[in-house]
């Protein structure tokens, strides 16, 4: 804490980040662990204003009940949107998520059935089905996700000029289709720049 201005930990365990902020005098930034990414999630917000000129939006996520959902589901509706998600019944969100939605009544849906989940969305993100760490799952993972790709059929029920946004890296043909990622890379890629943007808006909130 003596050496620098602020720490940006980017781990797996999330009582590591904790622990770093409980003893550190310097701001600590998460900058992802398995159970949250917050970062990218300001990112995104900043996307979909940008593009959909609001933040008042039917947000769907489609797969893993990852750290990138934990987080989208409370960033999406502390900022007032409508956040449905689709994901296999044994790849839920953490049960604190799930608690925590219960703040939000009539704002929050989750279901296994992505059609559902995706119906009149204004914005459909989603992350790779294997996350860094759990490469060993990678089979019995592409088993479970199969049928929850962000695809032309998946779109065809979402509000027309639905966007699309994806965390990066992507693999196409398995949580998208190459179809969809070309034709919503300008999207995409805005989203990949905002993480610069929203970055130094942190670092200027807690490091100035
Ligand atoms: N769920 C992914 C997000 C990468 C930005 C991972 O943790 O690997």
């Amino acid at each position: 804490s003596r050496y620098l201005d602020g720490i940006m930990i980017r781990t797996f365990r999330q009582s590591d980040v904790e622990e770093l902020a409980q003893y550190g005098s310097i701001p600590i930034i998460n900058g992802l662990t398995d159970f949250c990414h917050p970062c990218q999630v300001l990112a995104d917000l900043q996307t979909v204003r940008e593009h959909k000129g609001t933040l008042n939006v039917n947000m769907c996520y489609i797969g893993d009940g990852n750290n990138m959902a934990n987080s989208l589901i409370v960033g999406f509706l502390k900022v007032g949107a409508h956040v449905s998600i689709a994901c296999p019944e044994a790849y839920q969100p953490d049960a604190q998520i799930l608690e925590f939605v219960k703040q939000y009544p009539g704002q929050f849906f989750i279901t296994d059935k992505p059609l559902e989940a995706a119906k009149d969305a204004d914005v459909i993100l989603t992350d790779v089905w294997t996350s860094m760490g759990q490469e060993e799952e990678r089979i019995a993972r592409e088993k479970a996700f199969a049928g929850y790709q962000v695809n032309a059929e998946l779109l065809s029920v979402a509000h027309e000029g639905c966007m699309v946004q994806h965390c990066l890296p992507a693999h196409r043909e398995e949580e998208i289709t190459t179809e969809v990622f070309e034709a919503h890379a300008n999207e995409i890629f805005d989203e990949a720049e905002n993480r610069m943007h929203t970055i130094k808006a942190v670092m200027a909130a807690t490091l100035a």
